[in-house]
This record gives structure tokens, C-alpha cells and sequence, in this order.
């Protein structure tokens, strides 16, 4: 694992073993003997991660960790602290005032290697979502970098320039709107409107005014003139959301509107010449409802011409940590918070967990742990649902050695889980019997019949049953068997 990591100690032996160490492992090792001149280090900006002893001749370690966090190349830098026995106080200290991990002396080489390695891969990740962040452009606002959405990157980057139209399908929550606005952003008609219309929140009896407008009088209610969607939007883009749900008679007049690039107002007989961008987005399987009839084939082939799909976040887990700590960032300043800080076992959990709400339910996760932990995020502060999701997930595994183990996330597991409900439901009381219940009866059933038999003659009913006399009177009082039976 590659990256910089800057060791201070004033004790050459600790400072030669750990640069052998974690040189073995393909990182640089820089180290100072005094706080003093890892400073200037810190300042430079290009420490990874800091193994600093807390006690040191001049500046402590943890004075010296309190001004990294102070300084604007330092404050996020991970440290690592090393005490000796005196002062595990000091290092308890230390990690309070925000250092990531520390060890005691005789240092324990795999510990330290991990922690190190972990202390990087955090690192890593942080200045990933920093530099995203910092990203000008238009794309900056969707983050991912899974394959899958590399891929979305790249077509927005081809189609964004262009008038083409553009069908976004996905699940709900996955972003479409954004990938919306994305397109509109980084398109030649950014400086004109983009107007957005749910389909699915119109009345469908004013469909058809919302979007072309009326003129006065055009029905009971319309008392002024009034201007369409397509209108506004004219030289812009118009965004049809939910364009599953558009009432079939209204689908016709937008065909129409995308055809001609005209438009006429409800009581009105004037076409108008309108010049908009169609984006449209739904959740829908339009597929299907062509198929069923319930969305014209016309309108759908007139839409999809560039369809782009915006994958689930279940099949972009290795993207939840950075959306987790970019959510974090946003909320807490929307909340006016300082920045808290993420736990890593909290990262962990959270990505165990297959949001079928996708990114949107992500936020609101993670907007409900922002508000309700204290100083930092931990793993407390994550509501029982996904726990209790990975339990069942586990119970499965456990349960089913043929369902995919829990680490591996996939459609699939949703509907297994599904029916691992109904195939876990408890049994209804007395539907069936344990093994040893029904074992016990029919040999009740065994005794009492041969007993009956031989006129409940305990001898020959023994030499019948083949066991001793003695074994039959137990086995009677056992089974609570008497002369009356
Ligand atoms: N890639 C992403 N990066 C950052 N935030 C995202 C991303 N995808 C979605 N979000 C956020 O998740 C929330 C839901 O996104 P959006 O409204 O675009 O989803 P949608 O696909 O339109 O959902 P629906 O089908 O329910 O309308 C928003 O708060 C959005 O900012
Ligand atoms: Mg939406």
C-alpha cells in the first residue's frame, strides 16, 4: 500500500523498526526525532498519516496534534499515537482529542500495520470526496465512481451537448432528477430554464392546461390566460418526470408537441412554435407498459432515444462510504453543526445495508444521525433497522446454505428475504409435533395395543415388545399408561 507516513519518536530503535516495517509493506517513511521538525513536514501537506509518541523531549505529541488540527494542510491527517507505560493516560488523552488509534509500547508490529493501513484507506477515501467536492462543472453534485457510474459520467459527458432527447430510468431515489439537471447544466442551454413537471402530481384533468396552457374562459376555473410548461420552458429544457404515470390522452397531445415542436393552448385554436430540450425520467418499467398498453409505443420510442440508466446503490455499495461523508458534510452544515466525524464501523454497517430507498433513503439515514449523535457518528447512532436487516441477512446465510452469503448484495437477496419471512414465521402451536412428541405416542399407542392384546398380562406383553418386565412398568408409568387404557 503506497503513501506517506511520518514517524515521531525521539527513540531511534522505535523510529528504525517501524520505518523497516512499513517500508516492507511499499510505504515512505519520513522520520523526526522532535515535534519541532515535524511541523514543517505537516505544513508541506504531503503526510498521509502521522505515528507520533505522546511524550517527546520538546513540543509533546499532543500538543503537537493539537496544532495539526488547527493547521489547514494538517487538520485532517490521521494521527497514531505511541505511549509507553506511563503514559497510556496521556494516549487515552490523545484519542479523545481526535487521534485515531494508539499503541503501547513494546509496539506490536501487525497491529500497527493494521491501523496504519486502515488510517491510509481513510485517508484515501476523505481526499477523494474533498477533491469531488471541490470539482467545478456540472457533474460534481452526482457522486459515484463504481464502474456503473463512470460509465453514466462519461454518456452525460456525449449527450449533454447535444438536443437529443433523453429517457433516465431507474429505481426511486437513484438520482434521476439530479442526472436531470446534470445534463441541463452542462448543456449550451444552460443559461435558459429548465422546468420541471412531476406527471405523477398533476390532476389529470390539468395535464393538458399545465402543460400547454389555456386561454381565459377555456374551462370553469380558468379565469386568465395562462402559460404551459412547454412554454416557459421554450429555448430550455423541459423535464417530464414520472413520465410513466402521464394519462394516456394526454401522452397523445405530447406526442404531438414532439413531433411538430408545436403546441396549442386548451381553448385555443393558434399553434405556437416552441424549441425545448425533453428530458424525461421514471421508475417505471415503461417496457412493460407498453407492452400492457398502458403507455404508447410511439411516445416511448420518441422519448428513449438515448436512455440512461441510473443504477441502484445496491449495486454500487463501494460507493457509500464517500456519499455517507459527502451527506455528512452537507448536513452538518445545513444544521449548523461542526463537521462530525464518521466511525469506520459505522461506514461498515452502513454498507451492509441494501437501501431500497437507494441514495434518498442513504440521506435521510444518515441526515437522522447527523441531528441525533454527539461529537462524532458512531455506531449507536445508526437506527435498528439496518441491524436488524443484517441479522436477518445472517440468519439466512445460516439458515439456507444455498442463498447467497450476506456479503453479497443483489436483487436476489431482497426477494430471499421476502420469503425468509414467511419461511421463518413460528410454526402455528400444535400444527405439527417435535420429532420426540410424535415418537412418544406412537410407542404409547404400541404398548397400550399389544398390552390390550394379552389382556395387559405385563409377562407375555414384555416377551412381545422384547424388553424386560421391569423396563415395561417404567416405560408404562413413563408414558402414563394404566390398566384402563
Ligand atoms: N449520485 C448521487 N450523489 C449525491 N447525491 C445523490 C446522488 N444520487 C441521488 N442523490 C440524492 O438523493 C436524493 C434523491 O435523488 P433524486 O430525487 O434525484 O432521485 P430520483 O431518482 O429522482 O427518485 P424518484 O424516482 O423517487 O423521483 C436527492 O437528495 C439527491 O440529491
Ligand atoms: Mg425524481
Amino acid at each position: 500500500m503506497s503513501g506517506t507516513v511520518l514517524v515521531v519518536d525521539d527513540e531511534k530503535n522505535i523510529r528504525r523498526t517501524l520505518r523497516m516495517v512499513l517500508e516492507g509493506e511499499g510505504m515512505t517513511v519520513r522520520d523526526v526525532e522532535r515535534a519541532e521538525d515535524a511541523q514543517p513536514l505537516l505544513a508541506e501537506g504531503d503526510v498521509d498519516v502521522v505515528v507520533c509518541d505522546v511524550r517527546l523531549p520538546g513540543i509533546s505529541g499532543i500538543e503537537l496534534l493539537q496544532w495539526a488540527r488547527k493547521h489547514p494542510s494538517a487538520a485532517s491527517v490521521p494521527f497514531l499515537m505511541i505511549s509507553g507505560h506511563a503514559s497510556v493516560s496521556d494516549a487515552v488523552e490523545a484519542v479523545r482529542l481526535g487521534a485515531t488509534d494508539f499503541f503501547e509500547k513494546p509496539l506490536d508490529r501487525d497491529r500497527v500495520l493494521v491501523s496504519v493501513r486502515n488510517a491510509l484507506a481513510r485517508a484515501r477515501l476523505e481526499r477523494k470526496v474533498a477533491t469531488l467536492e471541490a470539482r467545478v462543472g456540472a457533474k460534481e453534485e452526482l457522486i459515484g465512481d463504481a464502474a456503473s457510474m463512470r460509465k453514466l459520467f462519461s454518456e452525460l459527458e456525449r449527450v449533454a451537448p447535444t438536443k437529443a432527447r433523453v429517457l433516465i430510468l431507474g429505481e426511486s431515489g437513484t438520482g434521476k432528477e439530479l442526472v436531470a439537471r446534470a445534463l441541463h447544466r452542462m448543456s449550451p442551454r444552460s443559461e435558459q430554464p429548465f422546468v420541471k413537471v412531476n406527471c405523477a402530481a398533476i390532476p389529470a384533468e390539468l395535464v393538458e392546461s399545465e402543460l400547454f396552457g389555456h386561454e381565459k374562459g377555456a374551462f370553469t376555473g380558468a379565469v386568465a390566460r395562462k402559460r404551459g410548461h412547454f412554454e416557459a420552458a421554450h429555448n430550455g429544457t423541459l423535464f417530464l418526470d414520472e413520465i410513466g404515470d402521464m394519462p394516456l390522452n394526454v401522452q397523445v397531445k405530447v406526442l404531438r408537441a414532439l413531433q411538430q415542436g408545436e403546441i396549442t393552448r386548451v381553448g385555443s385554436d393558434q399553434v405556437q412554435t416552441v424549441d425545448v430540450r425533453v428530458l424525461a425520467a421514471t421508475h417505471h418499467d415503461l417496457e412493460a407498459a407498453v407492452a400492457k398498453g398502458a403507455f404508447r409505443e410511439d411516445l416511448f420510442f420518441r422519448l428513449s432515444v438515448l436512455p440512461l440508466r441510473v443504477p441502484p446503490l445496491r449495486e454500487r455499495v463501494e460507493d457509500i462510504p464517500a456519499l455517507v461523508l459527502a451527506f455528512v458534510r452537507q448536513l452538518c452544515d445545513e444544521h449548523g453543526f461542526k463537521l462530525k466525524r464518521v466511525s469506520q464501523a459505522v461506514l461498515d454497517e452502513l454498507c451492509a445495508w441494501p437501501f431500497p430507498g437507494n441514495v434518498r433513503e442513504l440521506r435521510n439515514l444518515v441526515e437522522r444521525m447527523v441531528i441525533l449523535s454527539g461529537e462524532s457518528i458512531e455506531l449507536e447512532d445508526v437506527p435498528e433497522e439496518p441491524r436488524l436487516s443484517r441479522e436477518l441477512r445472517a440468519r439466512l446465510g445460516a439458515a439456507r446454505p444455498s442463498t447467497a452469503p450476506p456479503a453479497a448484495r443483489s436483487v436476489e437477496i431482497d426477494d430471499d428475504e421476502d420469503e425468509a419471512v414467511v419461511s421463518v414465521a413460528p410454526r402455528e402451536p400444535g400444527a405439527r409435533l417435535t420429532l420426540k412428541e410424535y415418537r412418544d405416542q406412537a410407542e404409547r399407542e404400541y404398548v397400550v395395543s399389544t398390552l390390550r392384546d394379552v389382556d395387559f398380562n405385563i409377562s407375555r406383553a414384555a416377551t412381545l415388545l422384547g424388553i424386560e418386565r421391569t423396563n415395561l412398568h417404567k416405560k408404562m408409568r413413563a408414558l402414563g399408561i394404566k390398566r384402563d387404557d
